[in-house]
């Protein structure tokens, strides 16, 4: 089944697919040089938090790689530099904080072993192709976990695009969703567009089209109509950060269909990595929701179709996690109360994830 590919490590550079163009042109890009990967990030190139991560990972390879240091002391400031600039680009997705925190690690690792700039480089660039073969791993894996909790045929919904252009693996809500399908569970998936940068119906239509899975686009002020029809069995989407009770924020718009779930009867999911946790903030309340432009409200794809008013445009909003059934991870299924079962998965440690 067709698989999209966001993003690529190759001797040329880091390719990537231009996600702003989807569904009308398949653009890819090559870059070079980090500070072009952070604005990348930052005008959603590449989006969805497990693909942002990777492309942090590989911002930092290249810009390790493309140091012009000549010295171990050299290079470590330049690496504060190259991870600032990329920590700065989208503040919700803890995953880019993640893979930032990995790379550092490992470059602290390499440099207690080895002054030879070359091999700190090599070993930089084998990590940032390793967080993107671990992400396909955790994806198929949390595939195969969710897939169990989706009806055996009927409607499922999602929200936003948690596919493989967000992951660079095969997703995670939508990897659940394809997994399902794969076992030959008959879903038709609902795809609210996901206004205002209608990753729904750009993304995951066109991802979900092209893989051969039936689903009908809504507009997003019909989720309500439609799961009031009683035909939805399953609701489930990605995750941006997720807090230590379960509080979880994914792309604006996931909230009021958590509750209209609730409201329902609907039960309602999220698939998210375990590098997702953010275990160090108590609640939703901690959680920091990227503004973006408001221009991305007043307009649709550069035409105007507001007169020149405000316009708020939060990216994200936080879901209370007593409207969640359960969380899907690589590691297993987390269900109330979260405070334990998020915490436990956090330390099933790296024997579980190492043999995924
Ligand atoms: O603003 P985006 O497109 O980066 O937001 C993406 C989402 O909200 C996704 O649901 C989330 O990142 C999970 S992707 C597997």
């Amino acid at each position: 089944m067709y698989v999209a590919q966001p993003i690529e490590w190759t001797d040329r550079g880091v390719i990537m697919l231009d996600q702003r163009r989807l569904p009308a042109e398949e653009i890819f890009y090559t870059y070079t040089d980090y500070r072009e990967v952070a604005k990348a990030i930052r005008e959603m190139v590449i989006r969805g938090a497990p693909a942002i991560g990777v492309a942090a990972a590989m911002g930092v390879a290249l810009g390790v790689l493309n140091s012009p240091a000549k010295s171990v002391e050299a290079l470590r400031s330049e690496f504060t530099d190259i991870s600032d600039t990329l920590a700065k680009t989208r503040p919700t997705a803890v995953d880019l904080f993640w893979a930032l925190e990995r790379m550092k690690r490992r470059f602290a690792e390499v440099t207690v072993q080895t002054s030879d700039l070359a091999k700190i480089k090599q070993e930089m660039v084998e990590e940032a192709r390793q967080v993107h073969l671990e992400k396909r791993a955790t994806d198929e894996a949390i595939g195969r976990f969710g897939a169990e909790f989706m009806p055996r045929e009927g409607q499922v919904m999602t929200q936003c695009n948690a596919g493989a252009l967000a992951t660079g693996g095969i997703g995670t809500a939508l990897g659940v969703i394809r997994v399902a399908y794969e076992q030959g569970r008959k879903l038709h998936v609902l795809v609210p567009e996901t206004r205002p940068y209608l990753q729904g119906a750009r993304l995951t239509a066109w991802e979900l089209h092209k893989g051969g899975i039936p689903l009908t686009l809504i507009t997003d002020n019909m989720v309500g109509h439609f799961l009031k029809a009683g035909k939805v069995g399953a609701i489930v989407t990605g995750a941006d950060r997720i807090a230590a009770n379960g509080d979880t924020a994914n792309k604006i718009g996931t909230y009021q269909i958590a509750v209209l779930a609730k409201e329902n009867k609907v039960p309602f999911y999220i698939a998210a990595p375990v590098s997702t946790f953010d275990l160090s903030i108590p609640d939703g309340e901690h959680i920091p929701i990227e503004e973006r432009s408001a221009a991305e409200v007043t307009h649709l794809q550069g035409v105007r179709i507001a007169p020149d008013v405000k316009a708020a445009h939060p990216a994200f909003d936080v879901t209370p996690a007593r409207y969640i059934a359960a969380i899907f991870t690589e590691r297993g299924v987390a269900r109330h109360p979260y405070n334990d079962s998020l915490r436990a998965l956090a330390s099933a440690g790296q024997s579980l994830a190492t043999t995924l």
